[in-house]
């Protein structure tokens, strides 16, 4: 009489993570993390609500926020971060503040969207900090990366797309009253500029530039090239 041991025989059965989530229901799925950023009047903000839209309307759940805020926490740290009359914070408390409103936004809101498998689209995110911050009170890139790692709990995102346009440019766009940070001289926004542009160069894989110097269908069409294959 022929025995078989079990197992042997069978044809290996591997399961993809999709099929494991319809089979155990509480195993986080991985959505996709897109980030929009950018220098002031960048149109990251347009791109945004246009690629959300696009996204929506091929059948994709997806959440639209803006860093810093969109928790209840976040937009107060915002208004303390963004108020003229707070000229004497420091570099170091400034950079902390951005990194506490996106933890409680990662917290509340981000991380349950992406174990939903929504596509995450954010109105900047640490590479901000990486462009804003560095360098003031000689805050380094590793600083920044260790406790935005600690702020995001390693959630990094897919995909950054850099909205690149000229300083006069970007800057001319502004109708409304300045904020703290738009009130800084133009050389430092131009060394935000250069910030981005290195982070992107630095990282290839993970970030693109995209030239926001053009018509907002053709700055959309690119992006749609980008982030596409990620989230089609
Ligand atoms: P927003 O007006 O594009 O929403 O951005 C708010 C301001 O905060 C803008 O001037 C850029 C600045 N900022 C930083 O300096 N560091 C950061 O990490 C982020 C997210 C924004």
């Amino acid at each position: 009489m022929q025995t078989r041991r079990q197992g042997e025989g069978e044809t290996p059965v591997s399961l993809s993570p999709c099929l494991l989530v319809c089979i155990i229901p509480s195993m986080p799925r991985h959505g996709t993390f897109l980030v929009l950023d950018g220098t002031e009047g960048s149109g990251k903000s347009t791109q945004a609500r246009l690629l959300e839209q696009k996204l929506t309307g091929l059948g994709r759940e997806v959440l639209l926020v803006r860093d810093p805020g969109t928790t209840r926490i976040g937009e107060q740290i915002r208004n303390i971060l963004l108020d003229p009359a707070h000229g004497e914070m420091g570099m170091r408390c400034e950079m902390l503040l951005y990194m506490s409103a996106r933890a409680q936004m990662m917290k509340e809101v981000l991380g349950p969207a992406l174990d939903a498998g929504k596509v995450v689209i954010c109105d900047r995110f640490v590479s901000s900090t990486l462009a804003y911050q560095l360098g003031g009170d000689g805050v380094t890139a590793e600083e920044i990366r260790a406790i935005g790692d600690v702020a995001i709990k390693g959630r990094w995102p897919d995909l950054t797309l850099i909205l690149d346009l000229p300083v006069e440019k970007s800057l001319g766009r502004l109708k409304r009253p300045k904020d703290r940070i738009e009130q800084r001289p133009v050389a430092y926004h131009e060394q935000v500029r250069q910030n981005y542009l290195r982070q992107a160069r630095e990282n290839p894989q993970k970030y693109r530039v995209i030239d926001a110097d053009r018509g907002v269908e053709e700055i959309a069409h690119d992006i749609w090239v980008e982030a596409g294959p990620l989230v089609s």
